[in-house]
């Protein structure tokens, strides 16, 4: 078995005994309080990964494209969900293929994009479960409850070839744990009387379907949600610590990177830029940098080119030298996945694991 500092760098290591322990935690939590899980696959996008997820326990799994859709039918999954609206021939087309495959689900906002996916269905011979998209207050799709919301269940149920399920809405605003009780609480009253008032006008609403990282212990709360798609929850990062939805320990992926140079005072390059980490900022607006050094905490990624990290290493009281080897938490784990070739699964010492990203990149 290959030892972690046989590994080049940089590289993206998970902690598999961390990854075990969150997965678990949440298959533990979700059975305990009834709730489906339907985690979202843009975190890891790896097939085992999404495996894993439904053997603990998931209904199914989330993507946000069309080709995520494609590569995670190698999980196995019984049911695909597409929590993004599919617009285009081109894609509905695609989509149609997967169907053939396994149940699809789809979340959308518009009575066009309801319309196509119907037609397309209706082309291939298949039915689609369609998930009316609410905005909840981040508004960035779903429309709002109310009359707009009755019109959109009203379509969907209307056309041929797709399924009313129910809605679907992303809590995206929701960013802290420790501020997330009265904002669940508005959530938790918006949900009810939305969802009451489509029962009232003889809507079977079957799904309720939310839930993002941040408060996602507090799901429970949300009185008509029965379903979460959490994705970030499996690795954690910086952002999920910071937010308070997690401890430092719960971070199981960091970035393992080289020092390759120490000739100006008081820094140290590392080998990973913005193209090992992406140029996310943390969401916390009062902490810095573009990562956590949980073996240096005094020490500050502070800026980054393509391949070049800057390490303000001025207050740390050990020198960096070429060579050296450091483990950086990413301030936004989902987009860092995005940009490697492969994960690699560490257990103590040991690389147990190596994963292909294989839904890196597929945008379309
Ligand atoms: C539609 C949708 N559902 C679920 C999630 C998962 O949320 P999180 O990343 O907080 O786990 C996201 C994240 O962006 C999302 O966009």
């Amino acid at each position: 078995m290959m030892h972690i500092e046989e590994l080049d760098t940089p590289a993206l290591i998970v902690d598999l005994d961390i990854m075990d322990r969150n997965l678990a935690r949440v298959a533990e939590y979700t059975a305990r309080h009834g709730l489906r899980l339907r985690p979202h696959t843009k975190t890891h996008k790896i097939p085992a990964l999404a495996r894993r997820q439904l053997e603990l326990g998931a209904i199914g799994v989330t993507v946000a494209k069309v080709g995520e859709a494609e590569v995670m039918l190698e999980s196995g999954s019984p049911d695909l969900l597409v929590a993004y609206p599919v617009i285009g021939q081109r894609k509905l087309d695609r989509l149609m293929a997967v169907a053939e495959r396994t149940q699809v689900t789809v979340s959308l906002d518009s009575e066009v994009t309801a319309r196509e996916l119907s037609q397309a269905a209706r082309t291939a011979g298949t039915t689609i479960g369609v998930l009316a998209e609410i905005d909840v207050g981040l508004g960035r799709v779903g429309v709002e409850t109310g009359p707009r919301l009755s019109n959109l269940a009203s379509e969907i149920s209307r056309l041929p070839n797709l399924c009313f399920q129910g809605v679907a809405f992303y809590p995206g605003h929701i960013k802290s744990a420790g501020h997330a009780d009265t904002a669940l609480q508005a959530l938790s009253d918006k949900l009810d009387s939305a969802v009451s008032e489509l029962e009232q006008q003889g809507f079977e609403v079957s799904v309720v379907s939310g839930g993002s990282t941040p408060a996602l212990f507090r799901s429970h709360l949300v009185r008509r949600m029965n379903e979460i798609r959490p994705g970030t929850y499996i690795f954690n990062d910086r952002n999920t610590w910071l937010s308070g939805a997690c401890e430092l320990s719960d971070c199981a992926a960091s970035i393992l990177a080289t020092v390759v140079s120490t000739a100006v005072k008081g820094q140290a390059i590392i080998d990973a830029g913005s193209k090992t980490f992406s140029s996310d900022r943390c969401s916390q607006e009062d902490a810095q940098g573009f990562g956590y050094f949980p073996d240096a905490p005094d020490a500050e990624l502070a800026k980054m080119n393509e391949e070049h990290g800057f390490v303000n290493v001025a207050a740390v009281v050990k020198g960096w030298r070429v060579g050296d080897r450091a483990r950086i938490i990413p301030n936004h784990i989902c987009v860092a996945v995005n940009l490697h070739e492969r994960i690699y699964g560490v257990r103590g010492e040991h690389v147990e694991e190596i994963w292909e990203v294989k839904a890196r990149g597929k945008l379309q």
